[in-house]
């Protein structure tokens, strides 16, 4: 049973805050699925519309970037996907977890300030990782037909509840904060940026989305080292480009462009 602290999402309540929007007014609810992403795909490939969610009290299988799990303990945090269906080239896809890191940041800032996103997909307070974007595409003919938007807020786990090698890197935005979360609000608020900024990109385009997430970037300024899997670059990072890769000034003063890795700051954060 969940503590007093950690009951059931009300689910009631969030649909019908929820229930004139479109992103959220179809909402399917899980006490427990594998990945919320998953399903969302299933829905999506049996024609769910654009604005469709999934949202779970657990995971056993949840995914993060690179192949990585996502830990999904009950009744805490926000495990939550949606469907969208933007009329995009498939090129253009990598955009959209930017534009998602970028509500969800804004989303979090409405509880702490001390919020900021980092290169591509993560949002951290006080240098630590309280949520994470994991985007999943379905094309054709190089055009998008759907895109998984997947989202993690650590909401109201506290230290014990990540993995002992987590418990320095990651934290709970109720840690952050000094209060519980109400998931209901935090989803019902995550819900509108989401729909707000995604709106924004459909119908201005990446142009009209970056500066708003640059000024979010806790990167820009900062030596930093990427790994893209294969081989390590190291620069200060100067921004984003038009298509969200990150641009890196070099040691010989030349940009470098990172269209994938797990990005360190060199040195740590100093604040957010
Ligand atoms: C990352 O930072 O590596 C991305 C983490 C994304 C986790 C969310 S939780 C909801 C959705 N379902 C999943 O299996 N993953 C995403």
């Amino acid at each position: 049973m969940p503590s007093a602290q950690h009951l059931p999402l009300s689910v009631a309540a969030l649909r019908r805050t929820r229930q004139a929007a479109r992103f959220g007014g179809v909402m399917h609810y899980f006490d427990s699925i594998d990945s919320t992403n998953t399903a969302a795909r299933r829905l999506a490939l049996d024609g769910a519309t654009e604005g469709t969610v999934v949202i779970a009290e657990t995971q056993t299988k949840g995914r993060g970037r690179l192949g990585r799990a996502w830990v999904s303990p009950p009744f805490r945090n926000l495990y939550l996907s949606i469907i969208v269906r933007p009329p995009i080239a498939t090129a253009d896809a990598p955009q959209l977890v930017l534009v998602a890191g970028l509500a969800v940041a804004e989303t979090v800032r409405e509880w702490t300030a001390r919020a900021a996103i980092k290169w591509p997909n993560d949002v951290l307070v006080d240098g630590r990782k309280v949520a994470g974007i994991l985007t999943e595409m379905d094309d054709d003919d190089d055009r998008v037909r759907f895109v998984i938007i997947g989202i993690g807020v650590n909401l109201n786990s506290v230290a014990t509840d990540f993995p002992p090698e987590l418990r320095d890197k990651a934290v709970g935005l109720c840690t952050a904060v000094g209060a519980p979360i109400d998931r209901v609000a935090f989803t019902d608020h995550l819900l509108s940026r989401l729909e707000e900024r995604y709106e924004l990109f459909v119908h201005q385009g990446f142009a009209a989305v970056g500066p708003l997430w640059e000024g979010l970037s806790c990167l820009t300024g900062k030596p930093v080292e990427v790994d893209d899997g294969y081989r390590r670059y190291a620069g200060v990072a100067v921004g984003i480009a038009g298509d969200g890769s990150l641009r890196l000034r070099d040691a010989t003063g030349s940009e470098i462009r990172v269209v994938v890795g797990d990005v360190t700051v060199v040195g740590g954060y100093d604040g957010a």
